[in-house]
């Protein structure tokens, strides 16, 4: 139950998803415009059920994890990080409501989602992010400054360092 582990920060807080959070990330979903869909799926999806929720959910807390932002009870972010199989690297996405943007939930979710990837022995995370999404770009530069973005095909790839900067 995502209310239950919610450390309140104001009015929002921030929670690890669980498996059993289906229904909220279902609903968290149909807040999503179409741009901040393709932006984070990479590709114009228009049913949940299109975005693998069993993926979605498929967290073990060490090699899949996610940080939801939580209001009043309901999913309006997500940061999460999928382990590259045998590796201390993992592909990290994330989303937030097109009406909680730039708010800084991002910024938080990332946070507490790269405390929890240096707890789980990620060195790395990767990200793969369309060429003109800037709102994105911004955001990871500024959560790893180092970071320098590769062009490929449309997208920029990135690595971002785990820890301390
Ligand atoms: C990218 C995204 C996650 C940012 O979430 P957010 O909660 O709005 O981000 P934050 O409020 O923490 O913003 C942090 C910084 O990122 C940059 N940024 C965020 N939104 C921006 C925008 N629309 N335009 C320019 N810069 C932006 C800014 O530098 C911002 O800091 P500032 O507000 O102090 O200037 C959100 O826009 C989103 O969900 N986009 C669609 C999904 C996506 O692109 N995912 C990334 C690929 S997986």
């Amino acid at each position: 139950m995502i209310a239950m582990q919610t450390a309140a920060a104001g009015h929002i807080g921030l929670a690890r998803l669980e498996p059993s959070d289906g229904a909220a990330l279902l609903r968290l979903f149909y807040r999503l415009s179409p741009t901040t869909v393709y932006r984070r799926f990479h590709s114009p999806i228009v049913r949940p059920e299109q975005a693998h929720p069993e993926r979605l959910l498929d967290i073990d807390h060490h090699d899949r994890e996610a940080v939801v932002a939580v209001v009043d009870g309901e999913i309006v972010g997500v940061a999460r990080y999928v382990r590259w199989k045998g590796t201390d690297r993992a592909e990290l996405a994330v989303v937030v409501a097109d009406d909680w943007q730039r708010q800084g939930l991002a910024t938080r979710m990332l946070s507490r989602l790269g405390d929890l990837a240096h707890s789980a022995g990620i060195q790395s995370f990767t990200a793969s992010v369309q060429g003109d999404n800037r709102p994105a770009l911004e955001l990871l530069r500024r959560f790893r400054p180092s970071a320098r973005p590769v062009f490929s095909q449309g997208s920029y790839d990135l690595t971002l360092s785990i820890g301390p900067e």
